[in-house]
């Protein structure tokens, strides 16, 4: 089974948020079930950067785009090849990969994204000098729309499947652009990219993909609503047949508590006494009292509508009138990261905010907080609660997408057979965030049953094992029929017109 996997993130090459650990991860399983699988992505400045070293493979002509480098490289910690589409409108800018550093989309995406796409189709089509074609594309998010969609258009093409890590940003752009792209003018119809007047390179990518994979059985679901749909729940509800949730693994080596090199005292189950070792080294590197008995919360993550943010914002107030700390790390949006400024100006010793992109402390606030607070709008999956549950610091999560699908909340029955593992809060406004902190309290206030909850989570197994193995059958699915194509969608009957933002 041979499998090109294009994205536009690997972690540590290049990571704006789960979908470059994802990118990581699940190919490095899929390659150790035996599956022919390589990773293609722009090559980044920085990526360029953090690489040892490459081998040029062959020279693109992308046309309007001029031409492109085809390099071969190595992921840093994993066997699987890499291979890069290095073009000046990546290599020579540094930073973000989709956004300048106001957090304004850079002007010319829809180029990049379009030239990643023109490339990666001729690696899928035989035409790099590879000597090698896949048996699937497998496209992540709307960075590979184009890419699906000129696929679909070539009988010689391998199918193709996506796998939605975000519905959220779907990569939307004017017609005007589209003219500029130099696409086939056939792709500019409401079954590929056209939706309402605009370029939609995530409807194209779903349009054309033959299955549609999403991170969660119930985000699967959700997305079908017009309530999480996005404006595009219309026709995944005509594909309910081909979409498929299937929850995310992590890499349960860079995330083991027990050998983490960026922790001051790794543990595991049975040293748990050693996380309060991780809390007091945390709270004196965020600047926090040292005191061990306030209910360590950690939040790590983009700060962007989706998380939930505003509402902490809005309760914090109330929050800090409980025996609580908040350490929180992320970036993002400029007026929710002035917002946590001056709560940690309100609050200091207290609630400790760090901005910006920070590897080592993400891992430490994991391991030192004694909970960690997800209050998402919408969570697709969701890494960090995992994380959480692996380093013995219970989640309180909202109920929606993988979270709802990962937390179990705690209460006699849950205990009592062994699944509690967090807080499930079933709202999401400033009543329930002081429910679930003042639940998360009141267990935290009971030694013995708390530990047992962090057992509880340390002791899954959220590892790739059984995730891989069915991304594999649905590659095998779509490998014993070649030639099938996409039935042709009629639009959906009364559409919501979509929200959806060009991504952060
Ligand atoms: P999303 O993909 O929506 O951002 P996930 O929970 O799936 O959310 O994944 C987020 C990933 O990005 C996690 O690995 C998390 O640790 C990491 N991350 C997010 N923000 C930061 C940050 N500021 N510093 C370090 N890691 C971060
Ligand atoms: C997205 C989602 C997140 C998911 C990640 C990896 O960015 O927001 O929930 O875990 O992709 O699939």
């Amino acid at each position: 089974m041979r499998v090109l996997f294009a994205t536009s993130e690997i972690h540590p090459l290049m990571k704006t948020g789960g979908l470059a650990d994802v990118s990581a991860s699940l190919p490095h399983a899929l390659f150790e079930l035996g599956v022919d699988i390589r990773l293609v992505m722009p090559a980044y400045a920085d990526t360029l950067a953090r690489l040892k070293s490459w081998q040029v493979v062959s020279e693109l002509n992308l046309g309007i785009c001029g031409m492109a480098r085809l390099l071969r490289s190595k992921m840093p910690d994993s066997p699987v090849p890499l291979y890069l589409i290095e073009h000046p409108d990546f290599s020579t800018r540094s930073g973000n990969p989709y956004n300048d550093t106001t957090g304004h989309a850079w002007p010319d995406n829809a180029e990049r994204f379009s030239l990643f796409s023109r490339a990666c189709e001729m690696l899928a089509l035989d035409q790099a000098m590879l000597d090698w074609q896949p048996d699937i594309v497998h496209g992540n998010d709307w960075q590979t729309g184009i890419l699906l969609s000129l696929l679909r258009e070539n009988p010689l093409a391998p199918p193709s499947l996506i796998t939605i890590h975000n519905l959220a940003y779907q990569g939307v752009f004017s017609r005007a652009t589209f003219n500029q792209l130099d696409l086939p003018q056939s792709l500019w119809r409401p079954d590929a990219l056209e939706h309402w007047g605009e370029m939609n390179c995530l409807k194209a990518g779903l349009n054309a993909a033959r299955k549609i994979a999403t991170v969660s059985p119930s985000y699967a679901r959700e997305i079908q609503t017009p309530t999480f749909g996005q404006g595009l729940d219309g026709m995944l509800r005509q594909r309910h047949t081909d979409v498929v949730g299937m929850i995310n693994g992590i890499d349960m080596e860079a995330w083991n508590p027990q050998k983490d090199a960026y922790l001051a005292a790794p543990f595991s189950t049975d040293t748990l006494d050693d996380k309060a070792l991780n809390k007091l080294a945390l709270q004196t590197e965020m600047q926090l009292e040292n005191d061990a008995d306030a209910l360590l919360i950690g939040m790590v993550g983009r700060m962007a509508e989706q998380k939930g943010l505003d509402v902490v914002l809005a309760a914090a107030d109330r929050l800090m009138q409980l025996p609580i700390q908040l350490a929180i790390l992320g970036g993002g949006d400029p007026v929710l990261e002035a917002g946590f400024q001056t709560l940690m100006l309100r609050y200091p010793g207290r609630i400790s905010v760090r901005l910006g992109y920070n590897e080592g402390l993400a891992h430490r606030i994991e391991a030192g907080s004694d909970a960690f607070l997800m209050p998402s709008r919408f969570e697709p999956c969701g890494l960090n609660q995992l994380y959480s549950l692996r380093y013995g610091t219970p989640p309180i999560v909202h109920g929606v997408g993988g979270l709802n699908d990962t937390v179990i909340d705690t209460y006699e029955a849950t205990l009592n057979n062994g699944t509690a593992n967090g807080f499930v809060m079933r709202n999401l406004d400033v009543p329930a965030i002081l429910w679930g902190v003042n639940r998360a309290l009141e267990f935290f206030r009971q030694p013995e049953v708390w530990r047992t909850l962090q057992s509880h989570g340390m002791t899954q197994d959220f590892g790739w094992a059984s995730g891989a193995q069915s991304y594999l059958e649905l590659y095998q699915e779509l490998a014993a029929k070649p030639g099938e194509t996409v039935p042709a969608l009629t639009p959906p009957p009364s559409p919501t017109r979509s929200r959806a933002r060009s991504k952060a």
